[in-house]
């Protein structure tokens, strides 16, 4: 595992914690180490749910600019690819995540926490794609992901301008969840993503599947991956225990075991 990118687990919850003082950007050993620690935690058993985290000051100011810099365009064709995996990746963790947002969050930062189920950020966050101000568009996700979150004209006006978005504006066009105090970011991450853990985990990881296929599909595409993954849970345990908890002992009574 990389110095910039850690991976703890406590009670069931992975923190991936981005460390590269001191704005956290994300050159290309960040962006691969974000790749593979997403990768470990949508594996391993003990990690219900996942916080990416960038410390108390800063989510992250987007990639290393300073790498970019001398990069020609063969250079960018080629790496460009990875620049899309890493936020995919991260996409694609098949169960709850959320980014506990301090500071900043620009450019790949903003689309790291794009990326998560959930943003939460602290009162003196601030959000933004401002590539446009370097003379390049998002390239980690950042023009699809936020249209899709906010809405193409909104998205518009971001990526357009560059501009940075304070916590209560991103709250009130749906860039972020909930806005707490700098200092209850991560304790406000823990609790949004805590009741997943002892969940049915392959229940979840359908419904997250589910609605995130489902949106880059038309409805009827949509409503048959539904279709098979609904099916696909009589299949589980956890379905067994589930239903026969709530013929034995009413509702939200059973104990899962994510099998
Ligand atoms: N890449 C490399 N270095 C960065 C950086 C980045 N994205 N953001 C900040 N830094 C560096 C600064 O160069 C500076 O380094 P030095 O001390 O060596 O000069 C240090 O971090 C501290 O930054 P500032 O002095 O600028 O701090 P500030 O508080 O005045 O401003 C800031 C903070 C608003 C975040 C400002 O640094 C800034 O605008 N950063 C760039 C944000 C940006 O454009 N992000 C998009 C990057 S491109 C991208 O992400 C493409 C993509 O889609 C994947």
């Amino acid at each position: 595992m990389s110095e910039s990118v850690r991976v703890e687990v406590d009670g069931g919850i992975a923190t991936i914690r981005l460390d590269r003082p001191p704005m956290n950007a994300l050159n290309a050993e960040v962006q691969g180490a974000l790749a593979a620690a997403a990768t470990e935690v949508g594996e391993r058993r003990d990690v219900s749910a996942v916080i990416v985290y960038g410390g108390e000051k800063v989510f992250a100011a987007g990639a290393d600019i300073k790498e970019m810099e001398g990069m020609s365009y063969t250079d960018m064709a080629d790496h460009s690819v990875t620049l899309q995996h890493f936020t995919r990746a991260l996409a694609r963790i098949p169960k709850p995540t959320v980014a506990a947002i301090t500071g900043y969050a620009l450019g790949g930062g903003c689309e790291v926490a794009l990326a998560c189920d959930f943003r939460v950020a602290a009162k003196n966050a601030k959000l933004g794609q401002p590539e446009i101000l370097l003379g390049i568009i998002p390239g980690a996700g950042g023009t699809q992901r936020l249209a899709r979150l906010v809405g193409p004209a909104r998205a518009k006006d971001l990526v357009f301008s560059g501009r940075f978005v304070s916590a209560d504006e991103a709250l009130s066009i749906g860039l972020v969840d909930e806005v707490v105090e700098a200092e209850d970011v991560y304790a406000a991450a823990r609790r949004r993503v805590e009741p997943y853990v002892g969940g049915p985990a392959h229940a979840l990881r359908a419904a997250k599947e589910a609605v995130d296929r489902g949106l880059e599909a038309d409805l009827e595409t949509g409503l048959e991956i539904e279709r098979m993954l609904f099916a696909s849970l009589f299949a589980t345990k956890d379905r067994e225990t589930g239903m026969r908890s709530f013929v034995e002992n009413g509702p939200g009574k059973a104990k899962f075991e994510g099998r």
